[in-house]
């Protein structure tokens, strides 16, 4: 198992191991956490995101990275880079999406977290710009964003094969010097979120991890 791994401050960055797979689950498990898939997750599902994001890995060479904190070693979620292919203008795109347990929540990791998966995608994958979306009811992502500085395009944008009546939001991010920040949004779209993606598509099934 090999690929990249960012340490931060508090974080480390890295591949999954077959440890993490039921700390994972536990945070999978958690409807609260697991909202903006519109439920929680089973075991086999839990770890099919694991497999996934490895293979990921081994293909792409980016994924969903595991979050470990560094002060005890506790797999606190993910962080990481998907691709999303799902028929809306920005697409296809590279995005950035990020998931904690519940009680991690509230103490900036998923923006240190962020800030070293987007170094990494301007300037180790030689990106030009990463994407981000979410439900516009889920202001604690849109927060992430915010204090990643992506801002708002005015673009609109409709997710399929998710329920129709939520708001979704979508964020873009350029870099490094360029910084046109683009938006997607759309009154009548459905629920957009963050997770995993296929292999070369994001999953358009809501159990999925970046079903968005
Ligand atoms: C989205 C999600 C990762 C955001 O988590 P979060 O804790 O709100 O975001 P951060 O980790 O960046 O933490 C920011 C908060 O920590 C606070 N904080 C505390 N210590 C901090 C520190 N050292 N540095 C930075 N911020 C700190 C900030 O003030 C901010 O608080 P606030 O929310 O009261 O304004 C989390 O809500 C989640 O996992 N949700 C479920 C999954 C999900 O919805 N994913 C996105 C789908 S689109």
């Amino acid at each position: 198992m090999t690929g990249p791994t960012f340490s931060t401050e508090r974080l480390v960055l890295r591949r999954w191991s077959p440890a993490d797979r039921r700390p994972f689950a536990r945070i999978n498990a958690d409807p609260e956490v697991t909202a903006y898939r519109f439920a929680p997750l089973t075991r086999r599902q839990s770890d099919a995101i694991i497999d996934q994001e490895e293979a990921n890995f081994d293909r792409q060479g980016f994924g969903l990275w595991a979050v470990e904190r560094k002060r005890d070693r506790r797999l606190l979620g993910f962080t990481g880079l998907a691709r999303s292919d799902f028929g809306a203008r920005f697409c296809p795109a590279v995005d950035i999406g990020w998931q904690l347990s519940r009680d991690a929540w509230g103490r900036g990791y998923a923006t240190e977290g962020a800030r070293a998966v987007l170094t990494f995608a301007f300037e180790e994958l030689g990106l030009s710009e990463v994407v981000a979306h979410t439900t516009r009811l889920n202001e604690r992502s849109r927060a992430v964003m915010r204090r990643l500085g992506m801002s708002r395009s005015d673009r609109r944008f409709r997710r399929p094969l998710v329920p129709t009546g939520s708001p979704a939001s979508s964020l873009r991010a350029q870099s490094p010097s360029g910084v046109r920040l683009a938006t997607g949004r759309r009154e009548d779209s459905p629920v957009i979120g963050h997770g995993t993606a296929p292999p070369t598509t994001r999953s358009t099934d809501p159990a999925s991890p970046i079903s968005k």
